[in-house]
């Protein structure tokens, strides 16, 4: 029989206790042998709740007991989910996690105490909830180059996203909503600022390149500007508003960013709607796929957390290869890469300075939309200095 743990018992760790007592018998079969929880660590109680029947508050019993060989790690936050998964791991149990931050932070440091240890440290709910993308690219792309990663990776942002094109509600109202129907979180900044897709293209960029790419050195940028104007000229212009994120392959690195563009209805990310998730990757040989599904949520997330424990319980006492080293990725400034711009000014605003633009028509008194031609960012800024822009949201394609 393998024991495993739990490590928090929020959303997700109450997800995969679910998962796995739903779906017992078939895991047994797919791992071989009884899959048993033994232990759920959590400072609460939860009475009424079958999880009292495992349900610790100390760490050490889980560290201490060598019966237990798989832990999920489903606590959220660097602290002090860092110090209990390098324990773990130090320790010869694997940990599967769905803790991006943690794994943007320190997923190269941790995939070498695994390696160190042979044990696994498994991280496919970190990126897209439900939807397998980790596997895959460590995997099923590795005779490919992988020239782009670009996704829709936060569900809240999405969802509010959908809501203001498809009923014209602005962002506060939007925002209350979500918060209301427990999409957003009462402090909603790590979604709205893209923080958190910031983290997740972290880690697809680490995968791509198997090199260290430090989140802070992304260029991150939010919906909190978005405004239902904005949306006004996206449907004149066939587009919706989608924060993406985005990995490009220049020369030998990446460049990396997160933020809103446009993107018109030919575009596979075009349809990618409410709290889904998507990402479109391309590779030298391959071409374009889309991997699309939950992206967010209590059993999509789950699910996948628990996929990773039944593939630690398969593999024991082997690691199983990543391609992330501790080594940094410097990577391409965002401002050498070339896009058009679409960009709001004042009626009567001279804009020649961007030489041929194509003007679009959003029907809101006062002011002009017009789209650049193709040109770096730095050329954007440059030109744009001259100008009192009322917004500028990039255009991809
Ligand atoms: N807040 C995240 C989202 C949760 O909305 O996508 C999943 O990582």
């Amino acid at each position: 029989m393998i024991k495993a743990a739990i490590m928090g018992y929020g959303t997700v760790g109450s997800g995969v206790y679910e998962v796995i007592r739903t779906n017992e018998k078939s895991i047994d079969k797919k791992v071989g042998e009884e899959f048993r929880v033994k232990y759920v660590l959590d400072l609460r109680e939860f009475p009424g709740d079958p999880v009292m029947d495992v349900l610790t508050h100390n760490f050490e019993d889980i560290l201490n007991d060598e019966e237990v060989t798989v832990v999920a790690e489903v606590m959220g936050g660097l602290r002090p989910a860092y110090d209990f998964t390098k324990r773990c791991l130090e320790a010869g149990k694997s940990v599967c996690t769905s803790n991006k931050e943690l794994v943007a932070k320190h997923g190269a440091e941790l995939i070498q105490i695994a390696r160190e240890h042979n044990v696994n440290y498994l991280f496919e709910a970190s990126v897209g909830g439900g939807i397998p993308i980790i596997r895959p690219i460590n995997t099923s792309l590795t005779a490919d180059v992988l020239l782009e990663i670009s996704g829709i990776l936060n569900g809240t942002t999405n969802y509010m996203l959908t809501k203001m094109a498809n009923e014209g509600m602005d962002y506060a109202d939007v925002l209350k909503e979500a918060q209301a129907k427990g999409y957003a979180e009462l402090h909603p900044e790590a979604d709205v600022e893209g923080w958190d897709p910031c983290r997740k293209i972290a880690i697809l960029t680490s995968l791509a390149s198997g090199k260290q790419v430090d989140f802070e050195d992304i260029y991150t940028e939010g919906i909190t500007k978005i405004t239902t104007e904005d949306f006004a000229y996206a449907k004149k212009m066939d587009c919706a508003i989608k924060l993406v994120a985005s990995s490009k392959k220049v020369g030998d690195t990446y460049c990396a960013m997160v933020s809103p563009v446009m993107i018109h209805r030919e575009h596979p990310l075009y349809m990618v709607n409410d709290v889904f998730n998507a990402v479109f990757v391309k590779g030298n040989m391959l071409g374009d796929s889309m991997f699309y599904g939950a992206g967010a949520g209590k059993l999509p997330t789950a699910s996948a957390v628990a996929g990773d424990m039944v593939e630690a319980a398969r593999y024991q006492g082997q690691t199983l290869p990543v391609f992330w080293d501790a080594e940094k990725l410097e990577l391409a400034p965002v401002s050498e890469t070339s896009r058009r711009f679409f960009v709001r000014v004042k009626e009567g605003t001279d804009v020649s300075v961007f030489g041929d633009v194509q003007t679009v028509d959003g029907g809101i008194a006062g002011e002009v939309g017009f789209i650049t031609p193709v040109m770096t960012e730095a050329e954007y800024v440059a030109k744009a200095e001259a100008l009192t822009v009322i917004s500028m949201i990039r255009v991809e394609g």
